[in-house]
């Protein structure tokens, strides 16, 4: 049988989990998508128009296929939790089902197992400020839809995950090293992230049989990196700087995350896995 993944954070063709469906894909694997519920209905629309036919095409010419979009909002458990604002908006009552919990039985009514949990999601409202300048919200809602929504997603998917199964998100040096600009709180965030990928990796390696890893990834010109407003400068700096000088393609790290969810990688967990042209190893830039 085939492996089945569901992939988190999705919402166009330009980001990490764009890429790492489609290694994924390549490798053989079902693909189940979550996105974010105001990017949905664009998504979709795009999806079925063929505006991203010809970034789905695979290594071997066949067209990356998607077996189900989930709306999904990760900030949400239950929805006991939504509040009443974002339930009467209009972008969320045109759906159903979408916070964590609720997707989780959704693609077990679906499908019944998944064997890849992939993590691709990161918000921080006030990430153009300093940490300094941060207000309480902003850095709690960073936390919140960056880092606990992997606990929460590993909380309710690990229950129909199979054994032997592999999850995976991405997170950013910034949680380690001073990264001027990635503010808000989201360095605080990547090192939550980080620090739970290994609590994780022994909790849920002990009770469900998987394993949990992080990709430190390098800069890559995604809608949600575009929005921070200091990625071309990140990534000349790592074209520059790096031990291996070019630009990081997407599919780099869609490579790395289908090599760490195969059996390849049976023995890896609790890992940080850097996928960054190597400029995490320099100390100084020349
Ligand atoms: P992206 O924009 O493709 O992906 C972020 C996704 O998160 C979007 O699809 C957005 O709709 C979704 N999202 C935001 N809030 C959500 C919520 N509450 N519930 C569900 N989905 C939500 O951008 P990118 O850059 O590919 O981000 C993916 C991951 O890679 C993030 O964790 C990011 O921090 C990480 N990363 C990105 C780097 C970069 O330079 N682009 C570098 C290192 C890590």
């Amino acid at each position: 049988r085939g492996k089945r993944a569901f992939i988190a954070g999705i919402a166009d063709d330009n980001g990490y989990g764009w890429a790492i469906a489609k290694s994924l894909a390549a490798a053989g694997a079902e693909i189940l998508v979550g996105t974010w519920v105001p990017a949905l209905n664009i998504f979709e629309t795009s999806l079925r128009r063929g505006k991203f036919d010809e970034s789905r095409v695979l290594p071997d010419g066949s067209l990356m296929e998607i077996a189900k979009v989930y709306p999904l909002d990760a900030v949400y458990d239950t929805p006991e939790d939504v509040p009443e604002d974002v339930k009467a908006n209009k972008r969320y009552a045109g759906s159903s089902k979408w916070t964590v919990k609720e997707v989780a039985e959704s693609v077990k009514e679906d499908f019944g197992s998944i064997d890849i949990l992939v993590h691709s999601l990161a918000n921080g409202p006030e990430v153009s400020k300093p940490l300094l300048e941060t207000s309480r919200y902003g850095y709690l809602a960073a936390i919140s839809a960056s880092s606990y929504s992997y606990v929460s997603l590993l909380q309710h998917f690990a229950p129909i995950m199979n054994p032997g199964g592999a999850t995976i998100s991405l997170t950013y040096i910034a949680s380690e090293r001073i990264i001027p600009g990635y503010g808000g709180g989201m360095s605080s965030a990547k090192a939550a992230l980080e620090s739970d990928t290994q609590v994780l990796a022994f909790e849920a390696g002990r009770k469900h049989g998987i394993r949990v890893n992080t990709i430190s990834a390098g800069p890559l010109g995604s809608r949600a990196a575009k929005a921070i407003g200091f990625i071309d400068k990140m990534i000349n700096y790592s074209i520059e700087n790096a031990p291996v000088q070019k630009e990081l393609s997407a599919e780099e790290v869609g490579n790395a995350a289908a090599f760490l969810a195969s059996p390849l990688a049976s023995a890896i967990t609790g890992a940080v896995l850097y996928v960054d042209n190597g400029l995490n190893a320099m100390g100084v830039g020349v």
